[in-house]
């Protein structure tokens, strides 16, 4: 049996409303939890909101709330967003929580009574963002580095930690442990912080300025300082110290954060644990900071990207994707939504989806959908090399996940996914169909593809978890079943001969860009741009076409795409189009008008709204002319 696999996210602070940022994190708890259990380890993943100190504060009066109602309602804007993301955490935990403050208390005393907090008077630069103060040589011009203010001098009677007695300790130990940090480039940024004198840490704070917090349980005039509360909700929500969960998981403990907060992680943490006679975490994983177009999301700058307002218009596997696929763990990236939609079109409908629904319709034309058996003299004699393949790439993937090298782990997974693309090319099934001789070498080449599909659709499971489970239910499976465990993978040729498959589908909808945000609609607006000169067709080419009337019965503006329509129309049968025709149609105008549809375009996802057909119009520069009949016409008579 593999260890247990214990993972945590940063609890976060509810003086905000969850973004972008949070959820990268917490995804990535969720990626790295659904992976664990594909080695059938037990997995236990914790977040949480961290709910004490003076940014809470200020935050409810802003709001007219008491902390307390404050406090309530933004940690549960956090706890009813995980769900939504498909992130399926253990706990749930809340510094508020009087299991977890009993903790805090507990640990307090035993760290007084071993003597490592005293009483000294102190004066120092305060940061109120920050809650902690400054030394003079963190300061940046004399200004906090992350609130670019002038830190307040406060002199205040206050506890204090004794840190700097653990630094040489820290020291060695960071240096017998190269994993303990990693990438090994945060490592190194604690090192070289270690190469100074550690200051002892101020933990409390008089509750003549603060009262929202935890009060130290040998003083009650002062109350706990936020980090030395908020770091232990990783043990108390294990039960610690008798707990069964904490005796099973702490060992394997691995935390998430982003370098902003690496210090407190990689310094006063373990520091923490050490004076407490608390085994260490295992792992402390840091990643990189996504910035919005460039620059840090801020609300100030107005860019906080909302994520389930993306995953609205975009789905939720795609976005999980493309934020596992376009991070390099460890290192800063740019979110645009151009990048999102470019890998949407070329690593998920192009690459896996057609690949998908080219096998699946094969395996329909030439076996009637059913699962061929396979001949194994046959078989041999071709040489298949995709198992070979297959393993390659679930070996170079488990090494990458274990690293949290997700966009490795998924490039080894596209790697096979453009091997059988090849594959297909190569072979080509349709010219092995032509003769009939040939019918087993078709039955083996579909069975082997089949195969490879169910490789494909356990790999992306902990990142896409449901189109690996509409992978799984299309190819005749049970999608409830544990089908992503990697011994199942690593066993080649398991679907049973005779299953039956589902009928091919559009996995991921291309994603249409609107016209006016392409660089080309950019020049039609300074020269107007020469007829594009096409190709002859022939008759049978155009009717490949299906034209037909339709009525409009519904129209409507899209919020956020300024050029872009909703329409329901009636073309025989009811269906959803989206028209880029907003600048020079009004909605109501459109009711009852008859237009001219494409009716067998492949469908594409606009905006988030499935578009099923496509309207024809005249383009003169920037302006559109519907093309309409001359006369009154029963909606899906055809264009001939
Ligand atoms: N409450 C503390 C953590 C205490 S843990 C014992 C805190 N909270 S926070 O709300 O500010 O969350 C910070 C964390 O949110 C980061 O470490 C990271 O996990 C995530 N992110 C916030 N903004 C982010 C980005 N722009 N990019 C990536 N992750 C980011 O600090």
């Amino acid at each position: 049996m593999p260890e247990p696999f214990y993972i945590t996210t940063p609890i976060y602070y509810v003086n905000a409303r969850p973004h972008l940022g949070h959820a990268y994190t917490t995804i990535v708890a969720d990626v790295a939890t659904r992976f664990n259990s594909m080695t059938r380890a037990e997995t236990f993943f914790l977040t949480g909101t961290d709910e004490h100190g003076d940014k809470v504060v200020r935050a409810a009066k802003k709001e007219n709330l008491s902390p307390r109602v404050y406090v309530d309602k933004v940690s549960g804007l956090f706890r009813d967003l995980w769900p939504e993301l498909n992130i399926n955490n253990n706990y749930f935990i809340r510094t508020t929580d009087p299991s977890h403050i009993a903790v805090v208390e507990q640990i307090l005393q035993h760290i007084y009574d071993a003597g490592d907090i005293y009483f000294s008077e102190y004066e120092g630069m305060y940061c109120f963002g920050c809650e902690r103060f400054y030394t003079e040589r963190e300061l940046i011009d004399g200004k906090c580095p992350d609130h670019e203010t002038e830190p307040e001098i406060i002199q205040e009677s206050n506890y204090f930690f004794r840190m700097s007695n653990y630094q040489d300790w820290l020291i060695n130990y960071l240096k017998e442990n190269p994993e303990f940090i990693r990438p090994e480039r945060y490592k190194n940024e604690v090192l070289a912080f270690l190469r100074e004198p550690l200051e002892d840490l101020c933990i409390s704070r008089p509750k003549s300025r603060l009262k929202w917090g935890i009060s130290l349980p040998f003083d009650n005039e002062y109350v706990t300082y936020v980090w030395f509360d908020a770091l232990l909700n990783y043990i108390s929500a294990l039960g610690y110290p008798e707990g069964e969960l904490f005796k099973k998981f702490w060992p394997q403990a691995q935390h998430i954060v982003a370098k902003d907060i690496l210090k407190p992680h990689g310094i006063y943490w373990p520091i923490m644990l050490k004076a407490a006679g608390i085994d260490l975490y295992k792992h402390l994983n840091v990643h990189g900071y996504w910035n919005v177009e460039q620059s840090k999301m801020s609300k100030s700058l107005g860019n906080v990207v909302e994520p389930l307002e993306l995953t609205k218009i975009y789905g939720l596997d795609p976005f999980r994707f493309f934020l596992m696929r376009d991070m390099t763990f460890g290192l800063d990236s740019n979110f645009s939504e151009a990048a999102l939609v470019q890998r949407i079109n070329a690593d998920l409908a192009n690459d896996l989806g057609n690949l998908f629904s080219r096998i699946l319709a094969m395996a329909h034309k030439y076996f009637d959908g059913i699962v061929p058996g396979v001949d194994p003299k046959v078989e041999a004699q071709l040489q298949l090399g995709l198992e070979t393949d297959a393993f390659a790439a679930i070996t170079a993937f488990e090494k990458n996940m274990e690293t949290f090298a997700f966009h490795r782990a998924l490039m080894a997974v596209w790697e096979f996914i453009g091997q059988m693309n090849k594959y297909i090319d190569v072979t080509a099934p349709w010219e092995v169909a032509k003769k009939k001789s040939n019918s087993k070498q078709l039955q083996a080449l579909i069975y082997n593809l089949l195969e490879g599909l169910r490789i494909i659709s356990g790999l992306i499971y902990p990142v896409m978890p449901d189109t690996a489970k509409l992978m799984q239910k299309h190819l005749g499976l049970d999608p409830q079943a544990p089908f992503y465990l990697l011994d199942q993978l690593r066993t080649w040729k398991t679907i049973p001969p005779g299953t039956k498959l589902l009928k091919s589908i559009t996995l991921f909808p291309r994603i249409e860009v609107e016209r006016s945000d392409s660089a080309l609609q950019r020049q039609s607006n300074s020269a107007p741009a020469a007829p594009e000169i096409k190709p002859q067709v022939t008759l049978e080419e155009f009717a490949k076409l299906d034209l037909r009337v339709a009525t409009v019965i519904s129209a409507e503006a899209i919020p956020r795409a300024k050029k872009l329509l909703k329409l329901e129309i009636d073309l025989g049968e009811k269906r959803t189009i989206v028209a880029g025709i907003a600048a020079d149609y009004d909605p109501e105008r459109l009711i009852g008008k008859q237009i001219i549809i494409v009716a067998n375009l492949k469908p594409a996802k606009i905006m988030g709204i499935l578009s099923n057909g496509m309207l024809l119009a005249a383009a003169e520069g920037d302006r559109v002319t519907l093309v309409t009949v001359d006369g009154k016409v029963k909606p899906g008579t055809p264009i001939s």
